[in-house]
């Protein structure tokens, strides 16, 4: 019989440092005022002591004990993230190892901010083809790649994890997506440049660690490609659209733009910041606990993602 995959339970985890932009407006030339009416974010929270697995592994855990699942019988784990804690190991298996969840294999997905929704794409296959649970988690420590000297960057992005338990079924949940890439416009958002510093190499680079982004770009590029996406997958029953949550005044660009009520599209960057590979997954689990999402509803919602590389893409499932 065929098989296919559900999302059969979310979770999320916060450092608890909470940073307000009143607390950045006496750290930097910036203001409430800018920083609200500019993206829609309040406040956002940075790790003291916490790397990117850390996060990701209190989401593993919560979502084993939601679940009343055991570690053992997860058959992979996919982290998205830009800010893993090594370039090897991955994330991923850091918290396989740190859950024990001896019988998965665990990779990273990098795809900046559309990257929950890649690995949720990639997830899905898997378990289409044969896999019967894995988790699918999406987790950023942002705050080690700001420049926190540069107030157009520092003031946007917050730390946090989500993610998810995918699971076999017998009904159909994924209907449609579209995944897109553009590697030409890479240049407008960069971080985590490593300086080869081998005795061997002639070239130093002006390149930097720090993320570096042109929002302008970015801002053009979210309007433009990421609406025709959109417009592609969006069907008219559609019950609420969870977008990458960059900026309040995008989503209602778009949802103007695309003809749909913004009643339907959630946000919650007001108390995140971006998130990048987590915004989405965090949007989902904040859904699902305060009531307007449920799982097994057979809601129908669209999850989008934009961002570095520059990648976009959307799914359309029901849950
Ligand atoms: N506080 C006060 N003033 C500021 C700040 C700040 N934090 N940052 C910039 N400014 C100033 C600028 O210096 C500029 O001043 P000037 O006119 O005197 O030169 C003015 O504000 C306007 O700056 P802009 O950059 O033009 O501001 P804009 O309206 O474009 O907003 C923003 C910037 C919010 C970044 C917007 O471009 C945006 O949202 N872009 C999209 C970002 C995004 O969606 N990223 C998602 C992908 S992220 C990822 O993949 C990890």
């Amino acid at each position: 019989m065929e098989q296919y995959a559900k999302i059969s339970c979310t979770s999320r985890y916060v450092p608890e440092n909470k940073v307000s932009n009143q607390l950045l407006s006496t750290m930097m030339d910036t203001s409430d005022e800018w920083i609200s009416s500019r993206t829609g974010i309040q406040a956002r929270n940075i790790v003291t002591d916490e790397n990117t697995s850390d996060l990701c592994t209190k989401v593993a855990e919560k979502l084993l004990t939601k679940s009343a699942k055991k570690a053992s019988e997860l058959d992979f784990i996919i982290v998205a993230t830009m800010t893993p804690d090594y370039g090897t190991p991955s994330v991923a298996c850091l918290v396989q190892g740190n859950i024990s969840a001896t019988k998965a294999f665990a990779f990273d997905i990098s795809a900046a901010c559309s990257g929950f929704v890649y690995a949720l794409s990639m997830a899905e296959k898997l378990i289409r083809t044969g896999k019967k649970l894995g988790m699918v988690i999406g987790g950023e420590t942002l705050s080690k790649v700001i420049d926190w000297d540069d107030r157009t960057t520092a003031v946007l992005f917050g730390d946090g994890a989500a993610g998810v338990l995918l699971e076999a079924s017998n009904e159909q949940h994924f209907f449609n997506e579209k995944l897109q890439a553009d590697g030409q416009r890479a240049k407008s958002l960069t971080s985590g440049y490593v300086q080869n510093q081998s005795p061997f190499y002639k070239e130093t680079s002006e390149s930097l660690g720090y993320l570096q982004m042109n929002g302008r770009d970015i801002y053009d590029f979210s309007l433009k490609d990421v609406t025709k996406n959109l417009s592609e997958i969006v069907e008219e029953d559609v019950d609420y659209l969870l977008l990458h949550q960059a900026n309040k005044r995008i989503i209602e660009k778009i949802s103007k733009k695309i003809n749909v009520p913004r009643e339907k599209f959630l946000t919650n960057m007001e108390h995140n910041g971006n998130t990048s590979a987590a915004s989405i997954p965090l949007l989902l689990d904040e859904s699902v606990e305060n009531g307007v999402l449920e799982l097994g509803s057979n809601q129908k919602i669209v999850l989008t993602g934009y961002g570095g590389g520059l990648t976009w893409g959307s799914i359309l499932l029901t849950l």
